[in-house]
């Protein structure tokens, strides 16, 4: 930490609107970026009387604003952080940020512009997304962004706003209100980008440990009442025939997800209920889900469709917003910022935690449904009260909600997976880099329909699907729809896709203390699963941008294959080596490339040098074929002399003590030795140490203890 006196801040530009015949300058707030890494110029600040209208203030060196009335306060909150308020007489303010041309801006939305990663060129406001390119409603959303001249900005506001990159070496943020609070955050030193993002979820919010079962697999059917196989003759019944292929074919999951229709009246939504047509015995069918080992969520909105009971309470209390009715809208949202209507809704919403439900898909929020300026108020609101629900009888960490469109603070509120992706290579790709896109906004917990979801083109080919079944297991959440014309082990798939999904099933499954143990620092930091390889490699300019791969926390990076063919090109991250994942026999260096070629039972994953990697079997979920089944570890480890130490931090709930439990790895090249340190892991535990001589296993000790292996030689280089 540095000392708070480090900090300069100084104003570079006062305006000179005293000289009135010289042109007045805008206001400009200069600040020295920590370790001397340049300045970061907030070069205006915006007011003005429409969204479009707005002009750089001039103020006094005291703040006060000239030409539109206001003030202007700055001040550094801690060594990192410098908190702007602007209080002007306008119904618009922002700010302007000015960096190098070449630099490049990240953040804002999950929505990838054109597969990007980066926002250069883009214009946009902050609010939900509808029909685009590769994936519809792709609508996590923040007021942060990132620039790669090393330091991040928070516009801590809920108003309507947009953001403008369109200006080379230029960032320009509007909102509208005439009061806003901006930060700017350093990194703790240069290029740790991880700190800029941890400082900026310390003011907003981080997410909360899921339960286990939010990992999945999670299956799920728009159509369970229809494509009924064999004797099956309800939706009921088509669960538990997936329940029974996932059983006969040993594939893991850990729970199911019922969307429309499952309820009575308009739209199947809106009388709080299960229609007995789908469902005749909804508390016992969900019982007994759950001692076949899956949690069940239902769809959920804030969404009042014509004559249900949602509806008519709503149009009998004015509760929602003038000028939205069921006869113009197709289902009017509730103004939840009444205390009446969130407390009616809350209410109605506890039939489903009394029969046994765990948590909401939680959908809409950006379809006209209410005044597209309240999104970012209201879409947190329906987020918190369905939390609040479930919370109310569960308690914290034993439910999952996710939703598709999420503001901000609501990412300690919800899960999300990133809307409605195509079925097709393109939709594939997009999801990758929303993902990455979702991290670098702090939304760690993330999924994808597995395979896509809109289906213009078609159901997802074999391809495509296999493809993406990968991706899915490469991802914090692996969710994947089933259902009318594409369920893997009926026509059109093969076997094969079946194995497929048996494979990254268990490899998902086998990664589950690794992803938890991640999820839980995201918790804890802010700093997400997916990362985009600038915040792991900060150092390699090449990968700022790169929007086809990513680290999957610290250990892995991740390169899927999002085109037809199953052939790509893999530029390694300069950070080290990294061994390839599978057959653990390939080393590539940082910095080269390489062309692979692979079959569909096959990802592109690679593991760095020096990693530590707690894998094993912590959920039975399904997997009831296991006799006696009991949790257990392998502790995978991949010794480099090149790295004399490296740590994990693993975390498995309870069952650590709700801690992190360290692990270390010390290596000694001169008497060709690797030394093990480890806490007690709460279950039985084996090393792996991978060598040039293939595996050494280790039997571990439930206290905790330290083991050295002699004569060891590592697969990697010395450099
Ligand atoms: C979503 O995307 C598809 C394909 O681009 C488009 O045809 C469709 O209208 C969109 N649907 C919705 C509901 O946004
Ligand atoms: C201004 O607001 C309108 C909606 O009223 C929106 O369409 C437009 O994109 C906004 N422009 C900017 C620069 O924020
Ligand atoms: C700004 O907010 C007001 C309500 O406070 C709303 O009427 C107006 O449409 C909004 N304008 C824009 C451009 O978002
Ligand atoms: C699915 O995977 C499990 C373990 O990974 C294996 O035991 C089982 O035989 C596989 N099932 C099929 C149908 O391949
Ligand atoms: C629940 O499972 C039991 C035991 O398998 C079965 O007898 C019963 O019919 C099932 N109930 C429902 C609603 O599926
Ligand atoms: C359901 O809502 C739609 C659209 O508002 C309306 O046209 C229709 O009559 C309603 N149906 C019923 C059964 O209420
Ligand atoms: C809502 O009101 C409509 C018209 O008054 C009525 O037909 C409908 O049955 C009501 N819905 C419920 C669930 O009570
Ligand atoms: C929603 O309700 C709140 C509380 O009554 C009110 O202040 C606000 O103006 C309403 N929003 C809109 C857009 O009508
Ligand atoms: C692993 O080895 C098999 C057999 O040689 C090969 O077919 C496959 O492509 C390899 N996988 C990877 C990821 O390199
Ligand atoms: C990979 O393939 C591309 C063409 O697709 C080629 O330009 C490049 O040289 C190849 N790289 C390697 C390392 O083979």
């Amino acid at each position: 930490m540095r000392p708070f006196s480090k900090i300069l801040i100084s104003i570079l530009h006062l305006s000179s609107f005293a000289l009135a015949s010289s042109t007045p300058k805008p206001f400009s707030l200069t600040f020295s970026n920590l370790n001397g890494d340049g300045n970061i110029q907030n070069s205006a600040i915006l007011a003005g009387s429409t969204n479009t209208t707005a002009q750089p203030v001039f103020a006094s060196s005291s703040g006060t604003i000239a030409n539109h009335g206001g003030q202007i306060h700055w001040h550094s909150i801690n060594p990192q952080v410098v908190q702007v308020t602007v209080d002007s007489t306008s119904a618009f303010t922002g700010a302007q940020f000015t960096v190098a041309s070449s630099d490049l801006f990240f953040g804002v939305w999950e929505y990838p512009w054109s597969d990007q990663i980066t926002n250069n060129g883009i214009k946009y406001q902050l609010l939900g997304l509808g029909t685009k390119t590769g994936v519809n409603w792709s609508n996590a959303r923040a007021p942060f962004f990132i620039t790669s001249s090393g330091y991040g900005v928070y516009a801590d506001t809920d108003k309507m706003g947009s953001f403008d990159f369109t200006v080379p070496g230029q960032a320009q943020f509007m909102f509208n209100t005439s009061s806003l609070t901006y930060y700017i955050i350093k990194p703790q030193s240069k290029g740790d980008y991880k700190s800029i993002i941890q400082e900026y979820t310390a003011i907003s919010s981080r997410i909360e440990m899921p339960p286990d079962s939010s990992y999945g697999p999670t299956f799920w059917s728009d159509d369970f009442e229809e494509d009924f196989h064999g004797s099956v003759k309800n939706a009921q019944e088509n669960y538990y025939d997936v329940v029974n292929h996932l059983y006969f074919n040993q594939i893991r999951a850990t729970s199911f997800f019922a969307d429309r229709p499952y309820g009575t009246g308009n739209t199947s939504w809106g009388n709080f209920d299960f229609d007995p047509k789908y469902y005749p015995t909804p508390k016992e069918f969900i019982a007994n889900l759950s001692a076949f080992g899956f949690d069940f969520q239902v769809w959920a909105a804030n969404r009042a469709f014509l004559n249900t009971e949602l509806y008519n309470a709503s149009v009998a209390n004015n509760w929602f917003f003038p000028g939205y009715n069921g006869e113009a809208f197709l289902g009017p949202a509730l103004n939840l910022s009444i205390p009446a209507a969130y407390n009616y809704f809350l209410e109605k919403m506890s039939y489903f935690t009394s029969i046994g439900v765990k948590g909401y898909k939680i959908d809409r929020g950006e379809e006209s449904e209410m005044p597209f300026y309240v999104q970012n108020i209201e879409q947190p609101l329906i987020e918190q009260l369905l939390y609040d629900n479930m919370k109310s009888t569960w308690g914290v960490s034993n439910f999952y909600n996710f939703a598709r469109s999420a503001f901000d603070r609501s990412r300690s509120r919800t899960g999300i997976w990133n809307g409605d992706s195509h079925a097709d290579f393109t939709g594939l790709a997009y999801s990758v880099a929303s993902g990455i896109r979702a991290g670098i906004i702090a939304f760690s917990q993330w999924g994808v329909d597995c395979g896509g979801y809109i289906r213009t083109s078609g159901e997802p080919l074999e391809e495509v699907w296999a493809r993406w079944m990968h991706f899915s297991a490469w991802s914090p959440v692996y969710e994947i729809r089933v259902g009318t014309g594409a369920t893997p082990w009926y026509d059109p798939y093969t076997s094969r896709l079946v194995s497929i999904l048996n494979e990254t099933a268990a490899m998902h499954n086998a990664l589950m203390p690794y992803i938890k143990s991640h999820t839980w620092e995201a918790a804890q930091t802010g700093v997400p699963v997916i990362r985009a390889l600038f915040l792991e490699y900060p150092a390699d300019e090449k990968v700022y941008a790169t929007t086809d791969a990513y680290a999957f926390g610290s250990a892995f990076f991740v390169a899927p294959i999002v085109n037809a063919g199953g052939t790509r090109q893999v530029y390694f991250p300069n950070g080290g080596q990294f061994l390839e994942y599978f057959n653990k026999t390939d080393v590539y260096v940082g910095g080269s490339s390489t062309n692979v070629s692979l079959e569909l039972e096959y990802v592109p994953v690679y593991v760095r040098e020096g990693a530590i990697v707690p894998t094993g079997d912590i959920l039975q979920g399904n997997a009831k074929w296991v006799n006696n089944w009991q949790p257990w570890l392998e502790i995978e480890v991949f010794p480099s002399w090149n790295v004399p130490s490296s740590t994990f931090e693993y975390f498995d709930g309870e069952r650590t003590k709700n801690k992190g439990v360290p692990i270390e790895m010390t290596t000694n090249r001169r008497d060709s030795s690797v030394t093990v340190t480890y806490g007690a892991l709460g279950v039985p535990a084996t090393l792996s140490v991978y060598g040039k001589d293939g595996i050494k296993k280790v039997t571990l000790n439930a206290k905790g203890g330290r083991i050295t292996i002699h004569s060891f030689d590592s697969v990697f280089n010395a450099n």
